[in-house]
């Protein structure tokens, strides 16, 4: 396989922080250049970093002393010195999207965790293993941007990674009808129990803009291309309510779903035991083995046990069981800043990668 040289822009923000951890030995992207605000630009990574760093393992060696690029400023150079970018900024929806288009333009591929550009119509939004074809709306996006290279794909929001996985494959009995309750973990707002205390022994009801997402942006998932664009789905439809809950990593739902055609138990558990998708088909370097995992035990799956399953890239789920209002409830488990943020934009790299769009 082909190897890149990559950038992380917003590399000292936590799921910045995060692409350089699982960067740091990737056996395809090696990281070149570092990016982040004007007040990180100049100074170290260790130092822009400095006690903001909140992985379990320590900078990596080889990025500690790169120095910060500024992330807009110096679009031109970042651009003429690696082959595209991870992208993960706390900057206005339209600042970003001027930002990942003014890469995009610089033929400098990006591959974001933003939010900006999600509902842009000929930008995918990927999860590998569900709708991989999606990218083939890239060459229209280039039309639109003119270039050769240049484009923009987006992932989705963490709150969806555990219940859009175990629901997409039960599409042949028509998912009709979800209801959602999510319990995310703090690192999802950037934080930790450190400069988070108002969270210990709480829960606080109310995520900005996080129920929208999660209702909306699944119906991407499920839309088809046509023409020059992604055209959502009708269907399923969603109702969601996001909690913040007193865990470090790891986003929890709980999910009712109302079929069109009901399917049994086992049929479910069989789908579910059985589905992979492109991303296990083309043995991506970051694709956990088994992409959903089914336990049997009452009170599993916990965050705390099963968020870090397969590299923290696998869907964990548990309690399928009849409901009295649905036909179906259950539980489900992503890793948020791994599967859910930089992991899932590796593994979205790694397929765009594989299909030739990086090229
Ligand atoms: N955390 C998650 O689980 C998660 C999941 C999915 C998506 N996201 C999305 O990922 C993005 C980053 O989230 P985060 O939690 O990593 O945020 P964060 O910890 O606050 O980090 C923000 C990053 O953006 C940089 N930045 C801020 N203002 C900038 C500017 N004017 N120009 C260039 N860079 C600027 C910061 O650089 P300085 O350090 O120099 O200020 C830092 O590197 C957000 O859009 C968020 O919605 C997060």
């Amino acid at each position: 396989m082909k190897e890149f040289n990559v950038g992380i822009v917003g590399a000292t923000g936590m799921v910045g922080q995060r692409f350089a951890t699982i960067l740091e030995n990737h056996p395809w992207f090696h990281v070149k250049v570092l990016a982040a605000s004007p007040r990180s630009a100049g100074k170290k990574y260790k130092d822009a970093v400095g006690a903001k760093w909140a992985m379990d393992k320590p900078i990596p060696a080889s990025m500690a002393d790169m120095i910060v690029k500024d992330a807009t400023a110096d679009i031109e150079e970042i651009a003429k010195s690696v082959d595209f970018v991870f992208c993960a900024v706390d900057m206005k929806k339209d600042e970003i999207k001027a930002l990942e288009e003014a890469y995009a333009k610089a033929e400098c591929p990006v591959i974001s965790n933003n939010s900006a550009n999600r509902h842009t119509p000929d930008v995918p939004m990927i999860i590998p293993e569900l709708n991989a074809e999606h990218a083939r709306i890239i060459p229209a996006q280039r039309r639109r941007l003119g270039t050769k290279r240049g484009f923009i794909a987006v992932k989705s929001n963490c709150s969806l990674q555990s219940y859009v996985p175990a629901l997409f494959p039960l599409s042949e009995f028509g998912v009709r009808e979800v209801l959602v309750c999510t319990y995310q973990a703090i690192s999802g707002a950037g934080k930790t129990f450190e400069t988070f205390p108002e969270i210990l022994d709480n829960v606080i009801p109310f995520i900005g803009g996080e129920e929208e997402k999660s209702e909306q942006e699944p119906l991407k998932i499920w839309g088809k291309i046509e023409g020059d664009q992604i055209v959502p789905a009708k269907s399923p439809a969603f109702t969601a309510q996001c909690l913040r809950v007193p865990v470090s990593n790891g986003h929890m739902g709980a999910v009712f779903v109302r079929f069109e055609n009901k399917p049994s138990k086992e049929q479910i558990l069989d789908i579910w035991k059985n589905f992979s998708g492109r991303a296990q088909e083309l043995q991506l370097p970051s694709a956990p083995k088994q992409f959903l995992h089914y336990f049997e035990e009452e009170n599993l799956p916990q965050t705390k046990l099963q968020r870090d399953l397969e590299g923290g890239m696998a869907i964990s789920i548990g309690r399928l069981r009849e409901d009295t209002q649905y036909d179906y409830k259950f539980v489900c488990l992503s890793h948020n800043t791994l599967r859910g943020a930089a992991g899932g934009a590796v593994l979205m790299a790694e397929l765009l990668a594989a299909e030739g769009y990086l090229d």
